[in-house]
Parts: structure tokens; sequence; C-alpha cells
């Protein structure tokens, strides 16, 4: 019995323990000449997409609901976030060269084709993301065609 009770003292002790690290949930300041509404074309329908199931993990304006604060769901979250931003932030894409822009769009296409994005247990919390086909078909043809209306990468790189 003693190791029970034991356990039962260490458990909430580690729960509190590990709420003492706190990943940042911080948005980094964006630049408005660098969002991607500003270099290509995206109208509303595709908005409405990326805004409803990509710019919590692929923006800077993700927003951080309160339970994101207790950990270890803070740390699962923080860490999608900043892979997700690293993979793909929508708000600083025109930091991106041309070659880094031409394999994103292929990429979006290709991981919402998948169904491998947006990440799934993200959606089983945020049902409002899931994608539809239409809009998945959507968003492959946005991408497609906005590849094809950025200039030609320069031969051999
Ligand atoms: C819950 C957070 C989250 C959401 C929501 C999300 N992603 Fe991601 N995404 C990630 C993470 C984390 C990675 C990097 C790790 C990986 O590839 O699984 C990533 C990677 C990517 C990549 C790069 C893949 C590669 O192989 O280089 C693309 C493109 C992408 N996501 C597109 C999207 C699109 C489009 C949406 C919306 C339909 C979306 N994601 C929604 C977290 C997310």
């Amino acid at each position: 019995m003693k190791i029970l009770k034991r356990i039962a003292i260490a458990i909430p002790l580690i729960l509190i323990l590990m709420q003492l690290y706190r990943p940042s949930r911080e948005n980094p300041p964006v630049d408005q000449n660098m969002v991607i509404e500003k270099s290509m074309n995206v109208p509303p329908n595709i908005q409405a997409i990326l805004s409803r199931s990509c710019d919590d993990c692929h923006s800077s304006k993700t927003v951080w609901p309160a339970y994101s604060s207790i950990a270890p769901i803070s740390w699962v979250l923080a860490h999608h976030v900043s892979e997700g931003r690293r993979e793909l932030n929508l708000s600083a894409w025109g930091t991106y060269n041309l070659r880094r822009k031409q394999r994103k769009l292929d990429e979006i296409c290709e991981q919402v084709h998948s169904k491998e994005m947006p990440v799934t247990s993200y959606v089983w919390i945020h049902h409002e993301a899931a994608l539809s086909d239409a809009d998945r078909a959507a968003l492959c043809d946005w991408a497609k065609a906005e590849k094809a209306r950025l200039p030609a990468a320069p031969a051999g790189r």
C-alpha cells in the first residue's frame, strides 16, 4: 500500500512541476509587406480555408486557446506551431526565394491531397478545420495556378 500512496503523491507533484516549463505562446510581429496576400493572388474562398485550417500553425496569427497554457498540452501545441511555422509561415511568405515558394506551393497540394494536413489531432479539437474534398481540390488548383504564375526558376538551380 505504501507504494500506492507514494504514487498518489507523486503524480500530482509531477503534474505541478510540469507546469514550470512554459513554452512561448507569443506570436511574432507580422510585417504586412511579407504576408502571402501581398505577393500572391489569394481569393476569398482560399483565404477562408487557410485561415480556418492552416493559420494556427502556419502563420504568425496563431489563436492560442486557454487550455494551451496547461502542460503537457502546451508542449505539444508549441511544438506543432514552431515546427509548422518553420516549414511554412504564410505571414512570412515574402521572405521566401522563388525556389522555396514553388516547392511550398507543391507541398501545400501534396499535404492536403494525402490528408497529412491539417494535423489530425488538431482537427479532433477544431472540427471546423476539417477539409472537404472540394476544399482540397480548391486548394490544390489554387496552388498549381499560383505556381504557374511565378516566373520559371533559373535553369541549373
Ligand atoms: C496543428 C498544427 C498544423 C496545422 C493546423 C496545419 N499544419 Fe501543416 N505542418 C504542421 C507541422 C508541425 C509541420 C511539420 C512537420 C510535418 O511535416 O509533419 C507541417 C508541415 C506542413 C508543410 C510542409 C511539409 C513538408 O514536407 O515540407 C506544408 C506544406 C503544410 N504543413 C501545409 C499545411 C496546410 C495547407 C494546412 C491547412 C490545410 C496545414 N498545414 C495545417 C502543423 C500544422
